[in-house]
């Protein structure tokens, strides 16, 4: 496995590997890698000829720095995963490298619009313009790519495939499902920041969305339900939503359809987001 730090000689893998007509998987990540990140790897390897992973735990999507330096690193553990998963080429970049001007805000940022300032964008401004910057700058590095990302992240894929769109970058975008421990728990690079009774209260994520995909209702009956399965719980909400799943849209009362469901809350103070498809019937 290649491993890099610079920018230039990772254009040039690249470039150098889509020159010899191979495909490129590239799987950005933040470290911190667990299961999750290897069902990526396994997408990326399958449908990919070469596949290209990031590790950047990148400053400009934190909005508190309290979460940035709480956020975990693993950097020997995450090379061996990648090596275990047939990873090509890990790309650690580093801060002056993505960032030179850091702290201080770069003129240019991808901002989103609506999209970014709902939900996890409401509750972290800038968030969304942080992982969209990020994101674009690891696309035009890379050049013509497929990218791997979980649905774990829901809105961050919305935002994602919006900007691709948008600025017609030469990337597909692939979503993977979301990947659960046995007890439910989808996996995060913050859970291992939970006590084990941290842990069980957050077992009301998967618990609330079991619930609602069990059930057809509308969808403030499906919100209230996640609501009132997060708070039993011990869950501090921050929010809980029935969408359209391309546009985010929160779904009408009187609407039917299949729909997603977005949920946000704190536990022990770590923030935690989970979602899973329902079945909305209108009222
Ligand atoms: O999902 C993540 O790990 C990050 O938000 C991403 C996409 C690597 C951008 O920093």
């Amino acid at each position: 496995m290649l491993e890099l730090t610079d920018v230039e000689a990772w254009r040039s893998f690249a470039s150098e590997q889509r020159s010899k007509g191979r495909r490129i998987g590239l799987v950005p990540t933040m470290g911190a890698l667990h299961e999750g990140h290897v069902s990526l790897f396994r997408a990326a390897k399958g449908t990919s000829d070469v596949v290209i992973a990031t590790i950047f735990v990148n400053p400009r999507q934190f909005h508190d720095t309290g979460d940035l330096e709480r956020y975990p690193r693993t950097p020997e553990r995450d090379r061996d995963l990648a090596l275990a998963c047939g990873v090509a080429c890990l790309v650690s970049p580093t801060l002056d490298a993505m960032w030179p001007d850091y702290p201080a805000p770069t003129p240019t940022t991808v901002t989103l619009g609506a999209l970014g300032e709902v939900f996890e964008g409401a509750d972290r401004p800038g968030h969304f313009d942080g992982v969209a910057s990020v994101v674009a700058k690891l696309f035009v590095i890379t050049g013509p790519c497929r990218a791997y990302f979980g649905e774990k992240d829901f809105q961050q894929l919305a935002v994602i495939r919006q900007m691709v769109r948008d600025l017609s970058f030469d990337v597909d975008v692939v979503g993977q499902p979301i990947v659960r421990d046995d007890d439910g728990l989808a996996l995060s690079s913050r859970n291992v920041l939970l006590s084990p009774e941290g842990r069980r209260q957050a077992l009301g994520f998967s618990r609330a969305l079991r619930h609602v995909a069990e059930a057809s209702r509308s969808a403030d009956a499906q919100r209230a339900t996640l609501r009132s399965v997060l708070e039993d719980a011990g869950v501090d909400v921050a929010y809980v939503e029935v969408v359209d799943s391309s546009t985010l849209v929160p779904s009408r009362d009187d609407e039917t359809g299949e729909r997603r469901a977005l949920v946000a809350g704190f536990v022990e103070g770590i923030r935690l987001i989970d979602n899973g498809p329902v079945e909305v019937v209108g009222r």
